[in-house]
């Protein structure tokens, strides 16, 4: 049974008011760090379960800018050690427009500041939600930029983990950005032809992959292939393919046949390309394989429509799979997933942001960045965000 894409899991609403800085309240107040960097603070665009992401005017690109602000006193500690450097390391060397490009990471002794390209659209998610469901022809665009976004990072070593619609962002072009490398990792491409397993089960219940689910290593690439098929269902049926209330159910839905709803109605090459993709490892298809399918490849401007609008369900769509797992006999992996790291936010006795002034720590810029190129980002020139109503 497929559940709402509203049904996702959302993640905890965290205070803003930790990660607030003081911004023009005053003019002969000192520049915060960030002011010191050029960048204004705007309005919250976002908030995570530790991170909190705020709009921006920055001098240098003469636009806007997206920082994810993550506070050293309520992130918790693996989460500040292990994933957050992962996360810079990772997107300091990414440049693809189906990317969110980084800019640069500000640490303090207060916070971590990554500073990025603002997607002025929201996400994939807030589309379904108002459409209810993506045409095939836009779904097919978007699924394509994501498949050459994810084809980038794999050929670079570079898996994400934690693809779903809330990290798939829309710039001003109405292009996909995929974001979040919070769960990303870099240097995992096979050596010697030997694959990098990772041990790490993170991500969201609902995108992960029948062998995340099972807890056993797995190779990355193919979990991030399967979240790409979970995210094509719910784009095109406005639900999502899997009801992840219940691990037993999960495990029981992945290892069984996609079960498609009646309505909308989508075309079975589509169908086609999810079965294929929502398949068990052994026969799930690749990257390279996504790209020559019919439905991925197809040209609108080709075909006519009433021969596409044909073959549209059958009844073997329904029909259920045996199971190859007993699901009785399996216990859930702990899937390390962002509301886990909320539960494990504020540990006891930590210390808490007295309000004293931060000092700067360190700066990081991109890895192919370089000046000219910087002057030349495209980011959206408009006015300096209202700094002071919206802080
Ligand atoms: N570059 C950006 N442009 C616009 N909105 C963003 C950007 N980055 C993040 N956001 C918003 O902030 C939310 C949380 O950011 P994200 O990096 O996904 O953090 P988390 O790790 O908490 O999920 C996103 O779902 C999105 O709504
Ligand atoms: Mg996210």
């Amino acid at each position: 049974m497929s559940t709402p894409v509203n049904s996702v899991h959302q993640l905890a609403v965290a205070e803003a008011a930790h990660a607030t800085q003081n911004t023009t309240d005053s003019k002969d107040k000192k520049p915060t760090v960030l002011e010191s960097h050029g960048y204004f603070l705007g309005k919250t665009i976002g908030t995570g379960s530790y991170a909190t992401v705020r709009m921006a005017h920055s001098e240098r690109h003469e636009g806007n800018v997206a920082i994810k602000i993550v506070s050293k006193f309520s992130a918790p500690a693996d989460y500040l050690k292990k994933f957050l450097p992962r996360e810079i390391e990772v997107v300091k060397g990414l440049r693809h427009m189906n990317l969110i490009r980084f800019l640069q990471a500000i640490e303090t002794t207060h916070r971590v500041y990554i500073i990025m390209e603002y997607a002025e659209n929201g996400s994939l998610l807030d589309i379904i939600r108002k459409d209810q469901s993506i045409d095939e022809m836009r779904s097919r665009k978007w699924f394509r930029q994501l498949v050459s976004a994810i084809e980038y990072c794999h050929d670079r070593g570079v898996v994400h983990r934690d693809i779903k619609c809330e990290n798939m962002l829309m710039d001003i072009g109405w292009n996909i950005k995929l974001s979040d490398f919070g769960f990303a990792r870099g240097h995992m491409k096979p050596k010697n032809g030997q694959p990098i397993l990772s041990e790490t089960f993170c991500g969201s219940y609902a995108y992960a992959s029948p062998e995340i689910l099972r807890g056993i290593p797995y190779q990355p690439q193919f979990a991030d292939i399967w979240s790409m098929g979970v995210v094509l269902f719910a784009m095109v049926f406005g639900r999502l393919p899997f009801d992840d209330s219940n691990y037993k159910e999960l495990i029981k839905q992945v290892s069984s046949k996609v079960v498609f709803p009646k309505e909308p109605k989508v075309h079975s090459n589509c169908k086609s390309l999810i079965n294929k993709i929502l398949a068990p490892l052994k026969s799930r298809i690749r990257i390279s394989g996504i790209k020559q399918d019919q439905w991925f490849s197809f040209e609108e401007n080709q075909a006519s429509t009433s021969r596409e609008r044909r073959s549209i369900t059958s009844e073997s769509d329904v029909e259920s799979r045996r199971l190859s797992v007993d699901p009785d006999t399996l216990i859930p992996p702990n899937l390390i997933t962002k509301d886990e790291f909320e539960a494990r936010a504020r540990p006891r006795g930590a210390r808490r942001d007295s309000g004293e002034e931060e000092q700067p720590v360190k700066t990081e810029n991109a890895f192919e960045s370089d000046s000219e190129h910087d002057e030349k980002f495209p980011v959206s020139k408009t006015r300096k965000p209202g700094t002071k109503k919206d802080s």
